[in-house]
C-alpha cells in the first residue's frame, strides 16, 4: 500500500493551523479575562468637582439666606454677619440632604438635621460637616470643601 506523503504533509499543516487558530482564540480570551481581572484592581477615580470653589461676594448673602449648590453637594448659611458652608451629604450612608423649614431632610432613611447641621432624629448619629470659608484676595469669598469641621457652627466672620 502507498503512502500518499503530501496527503499526510497537508493534513499536518491543516492539523498545525487549526491548532495555531485554537491556541490563539484560547489565548485572546485569557488576555481579555486578564484585562478585566487587572482592571478589578485598578482605582476607579472620579475626577469630580475641584475642593475650592468661590461663592462671590458677602453681599450676595442676605442676613438668614440659605442657598443650596446642587453640583458641590453645598449649603452656604447666612446668619447676621456670619457666613458658613455646610454638607449636603447625609452622615447616615451618604444620600443628598434637601433642605427643609427646620433644617435639612435626608430622603433616603429619614434622618433630620437642623439649619445648622445638627442631628435631630436618626438613623444618622453624626452632625454635617461645616467647611472652611475664606476670603480670596478679589474679596470673594472661597468654600474649601478640603477642610472640613464636624463641629457646627464654623462661621466666616464678614466683619
Ligand atoms: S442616607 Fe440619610 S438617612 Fe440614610
Amino acid at each position: 500500500m502507498a503512502v500518499n506523503y503530501d496527503q499526510e504533509k497537508q493534513d499536518l499543516t491543516r492539523r498545525n493551523f487549526l491548532s495555531l487558530a485554537a491556541n490563539g482564540i484560547i489565548g485572546a480570551g485569557l488576555l481579555g479575562a486578564a484585562a478585566v481581572f487587572g482592571k478589578f484592581f485598578w482605582p476607579n477615580v472620579s475626577y469630580g468637582p475641584p475642593s475650592k470653589f468661590s461663592i462671590g461676594k458677602p453681599t450676595n448673602f442676605g442676613d438668614g439666606a440659605k442657598l443650596n449648590i446642587a453640583d458641590q453637594k453645598v449649603s452656604i448659611i447666612r446668619h447676621g454677619d456670619k457666613i458658613g458652608a455646610i454638607s449636603m451629604v447625609c452622615q447616615h450612608l451618604g444620600c443628598t440632604v434637601a433642605a427643609s423649614p427646620t433644617g435639612y431632610d435626608c430622603p433616603c432613611h429619614g434622618s433630620k438635621y437642623d439649619d445648622k447641621g445638627n442631628v435631630t432624629h436618626g438613623p444618622a448619629l453624626v452632625s454635617l460637616f461645616w467647611f472652611d470659608v475664606h476670603p480670596t484676595p478679589s474679596g470673594d469669598l472661597e468654600v474649601d470643601k478640603s477642610k472640613k469641621f464636624s463641629d457646627p457652627d464654623h462661621y466666616y466672620s464678614i466683619t
